[in-house]
């Protein structure tokens, strides 16, 4: 679903990746492990359009020759799925939705108000309306941009959200300050779910959070996946990590230095925790 080939990213003069190659393939849960200052952060703004100065190569589409960009990248329309040059709010309508690791929750607003502010992308849209705004299919300009009529995953419901996550039904005239970290978590990824995320970009869930809520976050991504989201997951907790994730990728230096199977990270937890110095 998301292929990234030969990412190289600079703040000014300092490189921060170096030729990453990654693969998310669809309906997985991948992660990317590096202690701080690895470039995990900045891999997952350059994946959402938010970061200029990197070349290489970010396509994402279901399946070979399905298209996110359609043109969008290079202006000729032959890339399938290059994202290049095109801007962070057209790869939200695309359906990939970023949870940054300050979760971005509005303070102010209700646990609802929370799940109906965001504007819903897209200019045609499909059969519901929440709190006036309108939820539905990622459509711009009359074509499919995802390129996934069938085989993703719709823009969910409120109710669909509140029967996933119960708590947030519970909780949903509580305001966001009044959630607890877990829930906070759960709160702003229901939110780009709700905006028809098919690929998760979840930055650092688990940070700050106390073993029985990082054990709920696994509880929440495991709900996710299966309901057929794709997520990328950065991580420096690699056991949490071995929870949930089906792939790896250990990045140190903005370099991806291994890229393993579940079972054999757990195998090899503690060499590899020594190996990146975590
Ligand atoms: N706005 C910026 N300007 C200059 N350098 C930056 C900026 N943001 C990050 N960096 C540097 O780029 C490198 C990679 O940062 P990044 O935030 O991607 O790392 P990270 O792996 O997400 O770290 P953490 O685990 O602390 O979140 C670090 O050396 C960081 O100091
Ligand atoms: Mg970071």
């Amino acid at each position: 679903m998301l292929h990234i080939r030969e990412l190289s990213a600079w703040y000014g003069e300092a490189q921060v990746l170096r030729e990453v190659d990654l693969e998310v393939p669809a309906g997985a849960i991948v992660t990317l492990v590096g202690r701080n200052g690895a470039g995990k952060t900045t891999l997952l703004r350059c994946v959402m359009g938010l970061h200029r100065q990197q070349r290489g190569r970010i396509n994402f589409g279901d399946q070979a020759g399905t298209k996110a960009g359609d043109g969008a990248g290079d202006g000729a329309g032959n890339n399938a799925g290059d994202l290049a040059g095109m801007p962070p709010h057209r790869r939200a309508a695309a359906g990939i939705g970023w949870v940054p690791d300050d979760r971005g929750i509005y303070a102010s607003l209700t646990v609802e108000e929370n799940l109906t502010m965001p504007p819903v992308s897209g200019s045609k849209v499909g059969d519901s309306k929440v709190g006036g705004l309108k939820v539905g299919g990622s459509k711009v300009g009359g074509r499919n941009v995802s390129g996934a009529k069938s085989n993703g995953p719709e823009p969910w419901s409120l109710s669909q959200v509140y029967e996933a996550f119960p708590v947030l039904k519970e909780r949903r005239r509580f305001p966001g300050t009044k959630l607890s970290g877990g829930e906070q978590q759960m709160l702003a990824l229901a939110r780009v779910l709700r905006m028809g995320a098919r690929l998760l970009l979840c930055d650092e869930p688990t940070e700050g959070l106390s073993p029985l809520l990082v054990g709920q976050i696994g509880d929440i991504l495991r709900t996710v996946k299966s309901h057929g989201v794709t997520v990328l997951l950065i991580e420096q907790n690699l056991r949490f990590a071995t929870t949930v994730a089906d792939r790896h990728y250990l990045i140190a230096d903005g370099r991806v230095v291994d890229s393993l199977d579940n079972s054999e990270v757990k195998r090899r937890q503690h060499e590899l925790l020594a190996y990146l110095g975590m």
